[in-house]
Parts: structure tokens; C-alpha cells; sequence
């Protein structure tokens, strides 16, 4: 894997529009548990896969949210206050000094992020896209302002909205993406931007099946740009990119880091 590294450095050294898409794989090295992959044998049950455990079409769409605005806010909050006590991973850390490096020579540096955790934010990266929301702001239902809860757990759920305290219907729902709900329209437009002019993708931790983030790399490639994967799985990707690097983030993107600082 030197050689692979080696080459990944030069292409992140020289490159004018750098684009990471980032997914949940990123973060299990802080202890967050991804949503699909292989059963991992080492880890105990309720470290497995998190779509192993629990259905999606009962937690993570805006009907089943409807049809019980408790048990999913419940769910949601368990999340939120797992994500608030992660702490970000040499993976994270490691693209915050990528991003810094490309600020340095006036390189572009944009990171796109399927996670609702703000762990690269926690990192020190700046130039972050959440695709998906995040986890850790809520809003309301009724008129859409939005709230950050504290460190303890909600006290009721669903949690009534202070903003609208009228209003018998608002109640606090996570600021994530379900599916079947658009990706923020500025989300959207600042990705556009972003790929357009990108030469070098890289595609870290995310098992590429959910869209519209799994195709952006057809995008990337299309125009042009090198391509990167970073993940200990092969995915659908695995066989289009240019260097697959066989790995886990936390441990290959420091080697990266390392070969950078030469
Ligand atoms: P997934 O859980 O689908 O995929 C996680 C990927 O991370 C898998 O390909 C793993 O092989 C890989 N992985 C595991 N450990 C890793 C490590 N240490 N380093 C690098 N990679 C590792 O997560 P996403 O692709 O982010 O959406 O999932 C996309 C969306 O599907 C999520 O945002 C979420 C989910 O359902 C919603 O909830 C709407």
C-alpha cells in the first residue's frame, strides 16, 4: 500500500480543487456505529450496523415520524447524545490538515459529508457540507426555527417547540434528512459548484448506495478529476476509481498525512 499512499500524497500535493465525500465509515473509529457493512465479528451486537438492528422505514422517514413523532424523536435523541459524546478520530483530524495544507498554496478544498455528527467540524475543518443535516440541531415542525438541545437528554417526547407555543402541532424533529426528503437546497448548489471544478475526489467511509451523494463521483470523474476510495470493504465504486485504498480512514489518511509533510 506504500506506493498507493505515495501516490495519493502527489495527487492531493498538486491538486487545484480537492472534493471529499464523506459517510458514516469515517467516524467508527470515534464509536459511531455505520448504518450498513459487513458484520464485523470483533464487535459486540449493539456495535453492529445500525440497519441491522433497527428499520429505516420506521425511523428515518418523514411518515414514520408522523406515525409516531415519540418512539422516532426518542431514537433521534439516543443518537444525538451518542454523537455529542464522540470525539473526532485521527481520520477526521487528518482531513482538517488536508484542508489546511490547500488553504496554505490557495488550493480549493471542499468536504462533503453524509454525516449528521459535525465530527469534521469538531476536527477543525471548515469548508464542510452536511448532505444530510445534522443530528445535533432540531427544529421546529410549525415555522422551522431551529434549536440547539443541551448535553442531557430531551425531557419529554416528542419535544414541544418553545417558538410556537400556540400552536398544539410544533414539536422539535431532528435537522436530518429522511428519505424521501430533498437535500438542502444550499447543500445542493454548493456541491454542484464544488464538483464542477474538482480534479481530485476522494470517496472515504461511505458504502456508495445511497444517492444523490453515491453518484457524484460519476460527476467528478466525468470532468476529469482523479479518484480516490478509502474504505476496508469493496463497494460499488471500488472498481471505477483510480487507487482504492483498502483501509480503515483513521489509520490510511494519517500514513497520507505523514507522506504529505514528506
Ligand atoms: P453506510 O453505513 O452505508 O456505509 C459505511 C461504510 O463505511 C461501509 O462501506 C463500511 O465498509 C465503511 N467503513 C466501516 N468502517 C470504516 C473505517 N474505519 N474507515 C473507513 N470506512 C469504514 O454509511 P453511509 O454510506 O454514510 O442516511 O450511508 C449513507 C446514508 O445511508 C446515511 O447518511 C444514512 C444512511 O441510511 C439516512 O439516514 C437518511
Amino acid at each position: 500500500m506504500d506506493d498507493q499512499i505515495d501516490q495519493v500524497a502527489e495527487m492531493i500535493r498538486t491538486a487545484e480543487s480537492i472534493v471529499v465525500l464523506t459517510g458514516a465509515g469515517i467516524s467508527a473509529e470515534s464509536g459511531l456505529r455505520t448504518f450498513r457493512g459487513a458484520s464485523q465479528a470483533d464487535l459486540p451486537a449493539n456495535m453492529q450496523a445500525l440497519w441491522k438492528e433497527f428499520d429505516p422505514i420506521k425511523l428515518a422517514t418523514p411518515e414514520a415520524f408522523d406515525a409516531d413523532p415519540a418512539g422516532v424523536s426518542k431514537w433521534y435523541d439516543w443518537r444525538r447524545l451518542g454523537c455529542l459524546a464522540a470525539e473526532p478520530n485521527p481520520g477526521h483530524t487528518s482531513l482538517a490538515e488536508i484542508e489546511r495544507r490547500a488553504a496554505a498554496r490557495s488550493a480549493r478544498f471542499t468536504l462533503l459529508t453524509q454525516n449528521v455528527d459535525r465530527l469534521h467540524q469538531k476536527a477543525g475543518c471548515r469548508n464542510v457540507v452536511e448532505l444530510h443535516g445534522s443530528i445535533i440541531q432540531w427544529r421546529c415542525t410549525s415555522c422551522e426555527t431551529k434549536v440547539t438541545p443541551g448535553l442531557d437528554p430531551m425531557p419529554a417526547f416528542p419535544q414541544r417547540s418553545s417558538c410556537c407555543p400556540t400552536d398544539q402541532k410544533a414539536i422539535l424533529r431532528p435537522d436530518v434528512v429522511w428519505f424521501g426528503e430533498a437535500l438542502p437546497f444550499e447543500a445542493l448548489r454548493a456541491t454542484d459548484e464544488a464538483l464542477a471544478t474538482c480534479d481530485l475526489f476522494l470517496s472515504i467511509g461511505t458504502s456508495s448506495v445511497v444517492h444523490p451523494a453515491a453518484s457524484f463521483i460519476q460527476v467528478a470523474a466525468g470532468n476529469g478529476a482523479h479518484t480516490v476510495e478509502i474504505n476496508p470493504e469493496a463497494t460499488p465504486i471500488s472498481r471505477m476509481v483510480d487507487v482504492s485504498l483498502r483501509g480503515k480512514s483513521g489509520e490510511v489518511l494519517p500514513r497520507i498525512v505523514e507522506a504529505l509533510r514528506g
